[in-house]
């Protein structure tokens, strides 16, 4: 039950990233201002299921690596650190000023260092939990 547990809001956290990211290339590409706006909006009201997923996994996991010991488990709990800050020192703010500047229609060159630090983080993030995923399936599997 906990693993599911775990295994759901580490999923979720990843979907949720890779679909912000990809919303974010598509509308970059191919939107207007207004279509950047509304997506900004979005990826902010997408954080209140983001970021719970995310501690609900750091948590689940903390409490199911109890007494375990062993690479797999090492390297999932070393990368959890990365995982937080990136979301929280980069992500997070990084939505939050976007939606702001994009609400107020200043897509200038600020913007786009921020967007382009955003993408960046959120790269790692789904390089990150995927090798999470990943480990945590052979944990699971008795294989690490
Ligand atoms: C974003 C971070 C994380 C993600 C996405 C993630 C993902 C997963 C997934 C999908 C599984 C289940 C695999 C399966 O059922 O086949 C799993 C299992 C596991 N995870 Fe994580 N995990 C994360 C962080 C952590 C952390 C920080 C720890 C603590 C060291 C941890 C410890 C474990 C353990 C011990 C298992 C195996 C549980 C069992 O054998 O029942 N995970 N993880």
């Amino acid at each position: 039950m906990k693993t599911t547990i775990h295994a759901a809001a580490g999923i979720t956290a990843f979907v949720t990233i890779l679909l912000f990211f990809s919303v974010t290339l598509a509308v970059e590409l191919g939107g207007d201002a207004a279509a950047v706006a509304q997506v900004k909006g979005y990826i902010v009201r997408g954080l209140w299921l983001l970021i719970p997923a995310l501690m609900l996994t750091g948590a689940s996991g903390f409490a199911l690596a109890r007494g375990r010991v062993g690479g797999g488990v090492a390297a999932k709990k070393r990368r959890m650190p990365f995982i937080a800050g990136n979301g929280l020192l980069i992500l997070l703010p990084a939505a939050l000023l976007l939606d702001r500047w994009a609400a107020a229609g200043s897509l200038d060159g600020m913007f786009y260092a921020v967007q382009a630090l955003e993408l960046l983080a959120g790269a790692t993030n789904l390089v990150l939990i995927g090798l999470n995923i990943r480990d945590g399936i052979r944990l699971r599997h008795g294989r690490s």
